[in-house]
């Protein structure tokens, strides 16, 4: 997809605050730090549109951004990022199970993950939250600029095998850095809208 025009028109943490209408959205899962931010910024062609940082923890509400007035993508705060207290990991995940579990509009969940290393334990409880729910899903494995081309394969293969992705859910490997991927995972987006 050609992207023409981008904004973000909410920060919501609950839902009243989410947008009306039926538009389709996408929504990015992923671990605190990983590159959820990063690859929203790619996709759209805006460098500082979603909030990126190097200290894990900056993207703490559902961000509704508007894409070519046709389609949402929702940058969700990310999980594992141990230095939050008990009460605001209980509340992160209220947050995120109540618009995962209860958004008509979410067509697909895009599953950020290191291509560096093998998915974490939290990687593989969120994919399997996911498949739980029949909510399909997009595993892009990034920062793939930080390992050599060569490598690209096996560690794609490890991150398949560690969370025993459906053969129905696309993998695709990236960087925000190149912009390696980034057609590939236009073109499944659009597939889901
Ligand atoms: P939270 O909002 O804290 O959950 O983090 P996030 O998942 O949104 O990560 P963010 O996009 O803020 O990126 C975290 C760090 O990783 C930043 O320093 C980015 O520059 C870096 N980063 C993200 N994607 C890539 C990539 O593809 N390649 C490289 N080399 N660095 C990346
Ligand atoms: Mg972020």
């Amino acid at each position: 997809m050609k992207v023409t025009s981008s904004e973000i028109i909410i920060s919501a943490v609950k839902p009243d605050q989410y947008p009306e209408g039926t538009l389709p959205e996408i929504a990015l899962a992923g671990r605190s730090n990983v590159g959820k931010s990063s690859f929203i910024n790619k996709m759209l062609n805006r460098k500082g549109l979603a909030r990126i940082s190097s200290k894990p923890g900056k993207t703490q509400t559902l961000n509704f951004y508007l894409i070519n007035e046709i389609l949402h993508f929702v940058d969700v705060p990310g999980y594992g990022y141990a230095k939050v207290s008990k009460k605001e990991r209980e509340a992160w995940g209220k947050m995120i199970e109540t618009y995962l579990t209860s958004r008509d509009q979410l067509k697909a969940v895009v599953l950020i993950t290191d291509l560096r290393h093998p998915p974490t334990n939290d990687d593989v409880m969120m994919y399997d939250f996911l498949k739980y729910y029949d909510i399909p899903c997009i595993v892009i494995a990034t920062k793939a600029d930080k390992i050599p081309k060569g490598k690209w394969q096996k560690h794609l293969k490890v991150t398949e095998q560690t969370l025993d992705v459906d053969p129905e859910d696309t993998m695709i490997i990236f960087s925000s850095e190149t912009g390696e991927g980034k057609d590939k995972a236009w073109s499944v987006i659009e597939s889901y809208m």
